[in-house]
């Protein structure tokens, strides 16, 4: 299949599901998740890359999608937000976040978890140091830091499952 005037087709699976979709060349992953497929858990916010409220998973990695075009997504896996919890279950890490007060307004709170995922998927253990350093990249207005970091480390200790 080809794409039309300035489209392309490409082939995404979001949260274990295939899709099969036209987009613009211009469009980032970021427009696609949220325009395309209404998985609106995923914020914009800066779109430049510095606040991270667009962070999703691509291949087990996470990645701002306000940085990446739909098109370099093709073939991709990718996890959002809404592809933590499962059969109406909070993750773990969604429970911590519920439990422990960490969040205020929630606008960076699906940035939050998806990095902090991706902490604890490659560093089940992390240091305190190791959270900060991790969620460097996920600003929060709010400032939840110290209570995004408690959650993350409740989980790491098994207070979670
Ligand atoms: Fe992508 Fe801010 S919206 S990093
Ligand atoms: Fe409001 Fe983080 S909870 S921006």
């Amino acid at each position: 299949m080809s794409g039309t005037g300035n489209t392309l087709p490409i082939e995404i699976t979001v949260n274990g599901r295939r899709h099969a979709l036209d987009v613009a060349v211009h469009h980032t992953l970021l427009d696609v998740l949220r325009d395309d497929l209404e998985l609106t858990g995923t914020k914009e916010c800066c779109l430049v890359g510095e606040c991270g409220a667009c962070t999703v998973m691509v291949n087990g990695r996470i990645v701002d999608s306000c940085l990446m075009l739909a098109v370099e997504a093709d073939g991709a896996e990718i996890v959002t937000v809404e592809g933590l919890a499962k059969d109406g279950k909070l993750s773990p890490l969604q429970q911590a976040f519920l439990d422990k007060g960490a969040a205020q307004c929630g606008f960076c709170t699906p940035g939050q978890l998806m990095a902090a995922q991706a902490l604890l998927a490659g560093n089940p253990h992390p240091s305190i140091d190791e959270v900060q350093e991790g969620l460097a990249g996920n600003l929060c207005r709010c400032g939840c830091y110290f209570q995004i970091a408690d959650a993350v480390l409740s989980v790491a200790e098994g207070e979670h499952r």
